[in-house]
C-alpha cells in the first residue's frame, strides 16, 4: 500500500522533527515567511543546488557563473522596472486590517484568469459577487502593493542611499553581462548563471515552502540573436525536464503552464511555468521566459553604457534578447519531499521512506553497529571514518537496528551498513538498500567502489 503526495502537515512535521527545515526565529514565535535549513536540510539544499550548476553551467562550454552582491544601486531597480512595477494586488479587511493578495481571495472564490484583470475590475467583482475576507469582513479597495525589501546602504539620511533587496538574481547578471564579455568574449549564444537569495515581502506567505519571503533562486540569462531565441527556449525547456528528473521529481507531476502574456511579469514576451502538483494544489515550480532585449536597452538607458554585443563577422553591433530559465531552491525542496514522501505497509507495519535518488539524500551512507558491546562500535567507528571523506555518513548507535533503518529510511539514506558480529570475524559487512529493504554482504575494503558503483546508476 502505498500513500503519496498525500499530507502537507505531515510533510513539515517530518521535515522540523528530522532536521531538515525549521521555522525561522522558531524560539521568538516565529516570522512568518521564513525557515531555516537544519543540518539534512541544508546537505538536501546543496545536493540540488550542485547538480543545477553542474547541469547548467560546469557542463557546458558556453555558460559562465556569476555571484552578484544583493545589495546593487538603487538605479538598477529603477532602470529593470522593479521599482515600478513589481506589485501584487493587495486588499485589507476593513475591520481587522488584515491584508490579503486580491487575486487569491478572487481564485479561491471560482474566479478565473485573474491575472489578466485590472485593480477596477478586481474591485467590480469583490463588490458584485460579496466576496469577503476569509474572517468574513468587509474588503476594502484593491491597490498595487510593491514587494521590494526597502533598505538603506550607508550611515547618510539622504534618499540617495535608499535601495533594495533584490526581488530577482536576475539583475545582478544584466549588469555584469559587459563585465563577462570583456573578460571572456565568448561567441554568441552564451549565458550567465548564478544561484543566490532572492526577497519578496509576500502580502500571504503560506503553504510551507512555497510562497516565502526569503529563498533562493538558480538563474541562468541567456543571450541571443533575436532570431534565435525561439530554439533557445526550446533548448532550455528540455534542459530543464531533464534537471525535473536527474533531482528525482516525479514527471508525472510536473506540468508546463504556457502564462497568458497579461498574466506573465512585466518583462516577459512568453513564459512557461513548470507546475507542481502540491498536496495544496497545481502550482508554479520553476518558470521558463523570454525576455527579449527588455533589460539591457533599459540598463543601456540607465546606466549610459554600451550594453551591446559585437558580431566580428558582420562588423555590427547589436543588443541581444534573452531566455531565462529560472528555478527556485525551496520549491525543489518542497516539491522533492512531497514526491519522495511515501508510506508503506511492511508486515504489518507502517514504513514512511522518503524515496530521494541517491546523490540528491541529505544522508548517502549509515553506519550501524549492531550491538553497543562486544567492539561492534569500535569497529563501526572505523568504517566510518574510512567513509567519512568521500561520501556523507551518519553514525548511529542508538536504538534496536529496526528502528535505526526506519529512522534512516524517513530521511531518504540510501545505504545502511551494519557491522555485526561476523565483520569481527571476516571483515564484512551488510549493506541494505532503502527501497528494496535488501541486503548484501561486503568486504569493508571494497566499500567505497560499491557505494560509487551504487550512486552513478
Ligand atoms: N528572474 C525571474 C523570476 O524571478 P519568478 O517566476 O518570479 O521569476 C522564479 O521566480 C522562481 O523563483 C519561481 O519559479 C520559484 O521557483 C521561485 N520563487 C519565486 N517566488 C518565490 C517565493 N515567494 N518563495 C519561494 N520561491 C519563490
Amino acid at each position: 500500500m502505498t500513500e503519496k503526495n498525500n499530507n502537507l502537515e505531515k510533510i513539515v512535521s517530518l521535515a522540523k522533527q528530522r532536521g531538515f527545515i525549521y521555522q525561522g526565529s522558531d524560539v521568538y514565535d516565529g516570522l512568518a515567511g521564513t525557515w531555516d535549513y537544519g543540518p539534512l536540510g541544508v546537505e538536501l539544499a546543496k545536493n540540488i543546488k550542485d547538480l543545477w550548476w553542474q547541469m547548467f553551467v560546469r557542463s557546458r562550454a558556453d555558460m559562465y557563473g556569476v555571484d552578484a552582491d544583493i545589495l546593487m544601486s538603487r538605479r538598477v531597480w529603477e532602470a529593470s522596472g522593479h521599482a515600478a512595477g513589481f506589485a501584487d494586488p493587495l486588499v485589507a479587511d476593513v475591520k481587522s486590517d488584515k491584508r490579503f493578495r486580491a487575486d487569491h481571495l478572487l481564485k479561491e472564490a471560482g474566479v478565473e484568469s485573474v491575472g489578466v484583470l485590472t485593480l477596477e475590475e478586481m474591485d467590480e467583482i469583490i463588490e458584485k459577487e460579496g466576496i469577503k475576507s476569509p474572517d468574513g469582513n468587509e474588503l476594502g479597495k484593491v491597490q498595487q502593493f510593491n514587494m521590494m525589501f526597502e533598505t538603506k546602504v550607508g550611515a547618510s539620511d539622504d534618499s540617495s542611499t535608499e535601495t533594495f533587496l533584490r526581488p530577482e538574481t536576475a539583475q545582478g547578471m544584466f549588469v555584469n553581462f559587459k563585465n563577462v564579455i570583456d573578460s571572456f568574449h565568448p561567441d554568441i549564444p552564451f549565458g550567465l548563471a548564478q544561484i543566490g537569495k532572492a526577497f519578496r515581502n509576500e502580502i500571504t506567505p503560506r503553504n510551507f515552502l512555497f510562497r516565502t519571503r526569503e529563498f533562493e533562486q538558480m538563474e541562468v540569462e541567456y543571450f541571443v540573436r533575436e532570431d534565435a531565441w525561439e530554439e533557445s527556449f526550446s533548448m532550455w525547456k528540455e534542459i530543464m525536464w531533464n534537471f525535473i528528473d536527474a533531482v528525482g521529481l516525479d514527471r508525472s507531476l510536473v506540468h508546463e503552464y504556457d502564462v497568458p502574456k497579461e498574466e506573465a511579469a512585466h518583462y516577459a514576451e512568453k513564459t512557461i511555468d513548470f507546475e507542481f502538483e502540491y498536496p495544496f494544489g497545481r502550482e508554479e515550480l520553476y518558470g521558463l521566459a523570454y525576455r527579449t532585449d527588455y533589460d539591457l536597452q533599459n540598463h543601456i538607458e540607465g546606466s549610459g553604457e554600451k550594453l551591446d554585443y559585437f558580431d566580428q563577422a558582420a562588423g555590427a553591433r547589436f543588443v541581444p534578447h534573452v531566455i531565462e530559465p529560472s528555478l527556485g531552491v525551496e520549491r525543489t525542496v518542497l516539491a522533492l519531499l512531497c514526491s519522495a514522501y511515501e508510506v508503506e505497509e511492511v508486515d504489518g507495519e507502517e514504513r514512511t521512506v522518503l524515496k530521494l535518488p541517491a546523490r540528491i539524500a541529505p544522508i548517502t551512507v549509515a553506519v550501524l553497529p549492531l550491538q553497543r558491546k562486544d567492539g561492534l562500535p569500535e569497529k563501526a567507528q572505523e568504517v566510518f571514518s574510512k567513509l567519512q571523506g568521500e561520501f556523507v555518513c551518519q553514525y548511529d548507535k542508538t536504538a534496536s537496528i529496526g528502528k535505526r533503518y526506519r529512522r534512516q529510511d524517513e530521511v531518504g539514506t540510501p545505504f545502511c551498513l551494519t557491522i555485526d558480529y561476523d565483520t569481527l570475524e571476516d571483515d564484512t559487512v551488510t549493506i541494505r538498500d532503502r527501497d528494496t529493504m535488501k541486503q548484501e554482504r561486503v568486504a569493508i575494503d571494497q566499500l567505497p567502489e560499491i557505494i560509487k558503483e551504487k550512486l552513478d546508476k
